[in-house]
């Protein structure tokens, strides 16, 4: 758990207030202490209405004994018991501006690290070779990108890793592709770039079902492949390589840190596939069905109640997906230690992940691990159906990024005076952190639609409007020119000042609850939130008009810093740059 979290540090209090009167013994977080909506009161503890029952008691005598036995002046002001048995919280001024001093000190806005660093492997991105990238792996590699940043800054060691679809049955054919396209084996072919990489692999394909000798062919190339043939093998990497190049071109526009070491495709998984099934086999675990091997995880069942297989060794000898999966699993938890086991992959694969997940328990390769599929909707056009290019065809991530770099250059065009080299720049920031943040700041598990105009909106829940919030703050620091040392003292007079800083102080709680359940928009909302909240501080409370009180300006001026810290770092840890200037 992280720290400096007010709310939790409320749930300690009444938990131990709850001891002291009725020796009950209460978590934190089952203190139920909620930010208020209540004008004037900040949080709101709800244990009572979930404790009464159990106590056989009134939730207002429950509420009674939290109030009178509750040791937390040094936080809140008296509390009070309101309706039912809800306890009102107000946090007290002096307690409040005690936080912004030492906020001001601190780059991390409060955010403790973790008591108990774990070993989290995330597989993210997973494209597949000879194939180009679909809004799917855009939407995998965003919302990983965003969460391997997230776990990192609470401490956690991460390991990414791209599960690249680099092995099976279709390379057989795509290799044969390469062959009558004139490559040869030591690599002396002319031209090496598949400029369309889907067309290469839609010919390949084509050719594959009109024609019996290429089917022959590709079956062997299959065998020769799985056999080691040299030849074979270089013709192979050759192909991954000109997809990994793609891929690469891919990661570096959007800014992700995603480079050849992060690479664990399918074929890394192969040398281990014969020992994975064998111990499957040795457990008991398999079944022969239709001369194929399978295991059926337990709860797994269609319509009709027959019971769903997850087929490990083909027919023909061949492994699928499922297999490479249970290899990784093995791989991960055995060879490398991790504790956590995180699959940022579309939401149609939840019960592959589910089924997956069942089996390697009954194997014993996940013991206490935590695994767990993050899933995801799709990305729909303006029609509400599944994105497509303007053409009708799939649309190429390369082009969709272009386009919103182009996009926001005109809307930066509008209204600013910056050369052309600083425009481009700006144009790269706004854009691609438009395309992040219109995915990061939807419900992971919902479609959403994808619109330019509302993408780069200047106003609302959009990160050019976060980007300017902050640039607009750069600068009143910039005239203010006495940017507040540490030691500046914040004293609230005005509600509008007090509300922000209560905002500001939540930024370790919107983290924790990102964290827990792996969702970048509960981050998105609160960094909105604390833009606008800090839009009604500022028309409220003048910083550098000359009737402002230097004490005033001073205190100001620390909220507006910290305003800006929260929306830096916040946007950082969903990979969004936050522009000096705009
Ligand atoms: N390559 C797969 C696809 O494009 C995604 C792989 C996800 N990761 C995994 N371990 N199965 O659908």
């Amino acid at each position: 758990m992280l720290q400096g979290d007010v709310g939790v540090e409320l749930g300690r209090r009444v938990a131990a207030a709850l001891h002291a009167a009725l020796g009950v013994e209460i978590t934190p977080a089952e203190a139920v202490i909620r930010p208020s909506a209540r004008e004037g009161v900040d949080y709101q503890c709800n244990v009572a209405m979930s404790l009464a029952k159990k106590l056989e008691k009134a939730p207002r005598e429950v509420a009674q004994a939290v109030v009178e036995h509750l040791d937390a002046a040094d936080l809140v002001e008296a509390p009070e018991i309101a309706g039912p048995g809800f306890v009102n919280l107000v946090l007290r001024r002096e307690w409040l501006q005690e936080q912004a001093a030492g906020l001001l000190g601190d780059e991390r806005m409060g955010v403790g690290t973790a008591e108990v660093a774990r070993r989290v492997a995330i597989d993210l991105s997973s494209p597949n070779v000879a194939k180009e990238m679909h809004v799917g792996h855009l939407r995998s590699s965003i919302i990983g990108d965003a969460l391997v940043r997230l776990l990192r800054f609470a401490g956690h060691e991460v390991i990414p890793h791209n599960h690249l679809g680099d092995w099976g049955t279709p390379f057989g054919m795509l290799i044969e592709h390469l062959v009558d396209e004139g490559w040869s084996a030591d690599g002396t072919t002319a031209d090496h770039s598949i400029g369309d990489l889907n067309g290469f692999y839609v010919a390949a394909r084509k050719k594959f079902d009109a024609d019996p000798e290429f089917v022959d062919r590709a079956r062997l190339r299959v065998v020769a492949l799985q056999g080691g043939d040299e030849d074979t093998l270089s013709l192979w990497r050759q192909l991954v390589d000109e997809s990994t190049r793609h891929f690469e071109k891919v990661y570096a526009m959007l800014g992700i840190g995603l480079g050849p070491d992060d690479v664990y495709g399918e074929s890394f998984y192969n040398p281990y596939l014969a020992e994975t099934v064998a111990e499957l086999e040795d457990k008991g675990l398999t079944e022969v069905s239709d001369g194929a091997v399978c295991v059926f995880p337990p709860g797994f069942a269609n319509r009709e109640g027959d019971r769903l297989p997850l087929i490990v060794r083909k027919r023909d000898g061949g492994y699928n997906y499922a297999t490479t999966d249970f290899a990784t699993i093995r791989y991960w938890v055995r060879d490398r230690g991790v504790t956590d086991l995180l699959y940022v992959v579309g939401t149609p694969q939840s019960q592959h992940f589910k089924m997956v997940f069942a089996a390697s328990r009954q194997a014993g390769w996940l013991t206490d691990q935590h695994a767990e599929h993050i899933g995801f909707g799709s990305i729909l056009g303006e029609d509400g159906k599944t994105i497509r290019s303007r053409e009708g065809g799939t649309l190429k991530l390369v082009d969709l990024l272009t386009e919103a770099v182009d996009h926001a250059a005109a809307v930066i065009a509008e209204r600013t005076a910056f050369d052309a080299e600083e425009q481009a720049a700006l144009a790269r920031i706004v854009g691609i952190g438009a395309v992040k943040y219109a995915d990061l700041s939807n419900d992971r598990e919902r479609d959403y639609v994808f619109t330019w105009a509302k993408m780069l909106a200047k106003e609302g829940n959009t990160s050019v409007y976060l980007q300017y919030a902050n640039a607009r703050i750069r600068s009143i620091l910039r005239n203010a020119g006495d940017v507040p040392e540490p030691g500046a003292r914040v004293v609230l007079t005005e509600p509008a000042e007090r509300a922000l800083l209560v905002k500001l102080i939540g930024f370790p709680a919107a983290i924790e609850a990102t964290l827990e359940s792996y969702a970048p928009h509960k981050l998105s909302t609160y960094l909105f939130e604390t833009a606008t909240t800090f839009t009604g501080f500022y028309e409220n409370c003048p910083i550098l008009k000359p009737d402002t009180t230097p004490e005033a300006r001073e205190s100001r001026l620390v909220l507006a810093r910290l305003t800006s810290r929260v929306l830096t770092l916040g946007l950082s840890l969903l990979g969004i740059e936050a522009p000096e200037r705009l």
